[in-house]
């Protein structure tokens, strides 16, 4: 359809017609309109691998969506740094969504990790937003190249799932532009996706899907996004003043009040139609470009050899005194529940797919013909207790083998969409067989899963740790090759992992509440903050190791034609194994008048080298990486001065260094923002309330917990705990949760997620899950009746 035939099409649709097709048809489709040649468009989860919902058929398929392959997750493909591997994995994505009739992904998702604590961390990508927006680029233009519509989440601000729907993220401009947003920015423009969700939680007070500044100032007009912006699942507060703000499409269904809403609002002058037809015309667009295309089949078996390579790719060597890589003994013991069955290999929520194959190492281990295989499970993965007959029998095989392979990670209870954790540790059953273990067998080598940072108190006793993050159903194949030396370890931590959780930046200040959180770390995110503070890690940002050594030579900076600089730098493989490197470029601006991190992320780039073989790499550094975001004249400003490039391993360790004289402007900050201010030089981890506000555009904001009375439809139903009507509320949507929510295997896990997901459902959020039982104005009385004081 032309953009004429497009305008004329809209012209003879009624209100009532153009509002309904900004809505969805059900939980996962658009409206058609038959008779007018319109077609719905099916959206299907993301992000590591395609979770059709499929309840009809769940029996067959031994799962509630059809079968897919389970790539890594974000968390672990981030630490491959290998943008060529995430276009390939997000390709072959796309190609199972063609196979079942999906015309949009929803994913990659690119939030920045604040806290190690994020339940989603394992769907995101890095701490650095240019780490996740390359990424993230990456996997859209895979994704889209063969012909599927991506969705890039969860715009913006999500980094905590405790309070996700109504939590205001208090965050000042500057951290906004240069942590938040800057991921988005970067996906936007590289990746051009034809679709963005916007998040839960509002940003400075405003809900995301209402959020002109974020939905159509940037987005649209500074980005250049030309795409659909959809509501994230049950996101929508005022769906009129969604529309307003740049909200094309609402999902899922909602029983249609939210369309009469929107028809109520143009018929009394408060919407503009001209906004709704360019909504509509987006919907229109997204429909005629991924509706409908025919089905083709992709071929199962090269997509498990590309998970296979991709968990390879993305492990993480984290300690090795030479034990690693392992000769094949038979004298071998294999402990930990996690090593066998399907590995831990995904986390849990909307993203979790129904892989194919799962294996873990014990069935890697079968499948290439061990005969026998040592293994003891040492602990129980449903709870955390330990087990004193599973651990003696695993103390016994570890006494008398040669080497002990414990499998150890955070299980399902631990990491999933819905709640945050509350602590950094693996679970006590996991580390106190450890204690026994290292005591029965000095040589242990440990395998750890987990899509985020934990606290690793006991890494002397080991003597080594693979880190296998949460890899995709390739997870035992690609842990095999790695350990017994078929492929050598390459990944690199796209996240820094403290020492203990107290050490993190904004420990302090997450996940807060009740109805806000503020971000008083303000950009000290990561090793921003780490660097800056001079605070010792457990494993820095960047880090991992390798079975060859890599060497560093020879930094040259040059100038390009745009004013880039142009890193060079010679990289040698002076191993005996041909391997991967990943070179790391960073720059900061030590004589900076504003307050700024030691040095950031500029470049990377991931090089394949033989034994022997030496090269030349290459790496432009566009002018703007260099930039800060000046508040005062709210844009990206690149200051006048000496520069230092650094190149080398991981943020700390950067052997080779150099000054470079960059052109730019003269800049004279405000004292909160200048180097001198309160965040130019701090040595722990508080930033007192009079900083951030010294930063922050907002005055402090009305954080107290509700009481009758005071609840709102926004109010979410645990804190509306007070009222005896609204528990009762909360109870029955936790029963009818329960019943269609599966985003687990395991129904405990399910259990706790329904539990944390209904405590934060907004009130409004109960009519339109329920719309069928409830209509608008009955749940207007039912909230009077919850506001009324309790009778003693
Ligand atoms: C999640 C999204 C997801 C959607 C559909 C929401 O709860 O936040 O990431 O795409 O559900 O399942």
């Amino acid at each position: 359809m032309t953009e004429r035939q497009l305008d004329a099409f809209v012209k003879r649709l009624t209100l009532k017609e153009k509002a309904s097709l900004m809505s969805g048809r059900d939980f996962w489709q658009t409206k058609p309109l038959p008779d007018k040649g319109v077609w719905p468009l099916r959206l299907s989860d993301g992000p590591h691998g395609l979770r059709k919902e499929d309840l009809k058929n769940a029996k067959e398929n031994g799962g509630h969506s059809v079968k897919a392959t389970c790539f890594p997750t974000a968390a672990a493909l981030a630490c491959s740094w290998d943008e060529e591997l995430a276009e390939q994995v997000g390709a072959a994505i796309a190609e199972e969504c063609r196979s079942h009739g999906v015309g949009v992904l929803l994913g990659p998702g690119v939030n920045i990790k604040r806290s190690p604590l994020g339940g989603r961390n394992f769907e995101y990508f890095s701490e650095d937003p240019l780490a996740a927006g390359k990424m993230g680029a990456a996997m859209i233009r895979g994704i889209q190249k063969r012909g599927v519509g991506a969705s890039l989440k969860h715009f913006a601000v999500n980094n905590q799932e405790t309070l996700r729907m109504t939590i205001s993220a208090e965050v000042d401009e500057r951290a906004l532009r240069e942590i938040y947003l800057k991921p988005f920015e970067i996906a936007v423009k590289e990746g051009k996706p034809a679709t963005v969700m916007c998040s839960y939680n509002r940003i400075n007070g405003v809900y995301a899907s209402q959020n002109k500044m974020l939905l159509t100032d940037i987005l649209r007009r500074e980005w250049g996004f030309e795409g659909l912006v959809m509501s994230d699942w049950g996101a929508v507060d005022d769906r009129a003043a969604g529309v307003a703000a740049g909200l094309d499409l609402e999902m899922p269904y909602s029983g249609g009040a939210t369309d009469e809403d929107v028809v109520r609002a143009v018929q009394e002058g408060r919407l503009s139609e001209q906004a709704l037809d360019a909504a509509v015309k987006n919907v229109l667009r997204l429909v005629a470009a991924y509706a409908h295309k025919p089905r083709t089949p992709y071929h199962q078996a090269a997509h498990r050899s590309l998970a296979e390579k991709a968990c390879e790719k993305s492990a993480v060597l984290l300690k090795n005194d030479g034990i690693l890589p392992l000769e094949k003994q038979s004298n071998l013991a294999v402990i930990g529940a996690l090593a066998a069955g399907t590995g831990r290999y995904q986390g849990g929520g909307s993203s979790v797919v129904n892989a194919h194959a799962p294996m873990g190492f014990t069935g890697a281990m079968a499948q290439r013909g061990w005969a026998y295989i040592n293994y003891a499970p040492g602990y129980r993965t449903e709870h955390t207790r330990p087990d004193a007959e599973l651990e003696e029998q695993a103390v016994r095989y570890a006494r008398t083998a040669q080497t002990v392979v414990y499998f150890m990670g955070l299980t399902d209870l631990y990491e999933s969409e819905g709640f945050d954790r509350t602590h950094m540790r693996l679970p006590e059953n996991q580390t106190h067989l450890l204690e026994k273990l290292a005591e029965a067998n000095p040589n242990l080598v440990v395998v750890l899963a987990g899509g985020s940072p934990m606290e690793v108190p006991w890494l002397d006793q080991v003597r080594a740790v693979l880190y296998t993050v949460l890899g995709g159903e390739g997870l035992g194949e690609a842990t095999y090759r790695l350990l017994f030396g078929e492929a050598c370890p390459s990944g690199k931590l796209s996240e820094t992992w403290p020492l203990r959780l107290e050490d993190n930046p904004s420990a302090r200040y997450f996940p807060m509440g009740p109805r806000v959180v503020t971000y008083n770390e303000s950009i000290y995110v990561g090793y921003r903050y780490y660097d800056k503070a001079g605070q010792a890690v457990r494993f820095p940002f960047g880090y991992g190791l390798s079975y060859t050594r890599f060497v560093y030579r020879d930094l040259h900076v040059d100038t390009g034609k745009n004013g880039e600089l142009l890193v060079k730098v010679r990289l040698a493989n002076v191993g005996d194994r041909a391997g991967d490197e990943i070179v790391q470029i960073y720059a900061g601006c030590p004589h900076s008048s504003v307050h700024r991190p030691v040095r950031v992320l500029v470049g990377f780039a991931r090089v394949s080298l033989k034994p022997g073989e030496e090269r030349q790499v290459e790496i432009s550094v566009p002018r703007d990486r260099l930039a800060f975001y000046d508040p005062v004249q709210h844009r990206f400003v690149v200051e006048a001065g000496q520069y230092e490039i650094c190149a080398g391993a991981s943020s700390r360790d950067l052997p080779l260094r150099k000054a470079v004289l960059v052109s730019g402007e003269a800049v004279m900050p405000l004292y909160a923002q200048s180097a001198d201010g309160p965040y130019g030089a701090f040595s722990d981890n508080r930033f007192s309330d009079a900083a951030f506000y010294g930063v922050h555009s907002r005055p402090p904001q009305n954080n107290a917990l509700p009481h009758p009375g005071e609840y709102d439809r926004n109010t979410p139903l645990r804190q509306m705990n007070e009222s005896k009507l609204a528990r009762m509320l909360a109870s029955a949507a936790r029963v009818m949760t329960r019943k269609t929510l599966h985003f687990s295997p395991h129904a405990q896990v399910n259990q706790k997620v329904a539990h944390a997901m209904v405590g934060d459902l907004p009130f409004r959020n109960i009519q339109r899950n329920a719309w069928f039982l409830l209509n608008v104005k009955q749940a207007g009385r039912v909230l009077d009746l919850c506001n009324r004081p309790n009778k003693k």
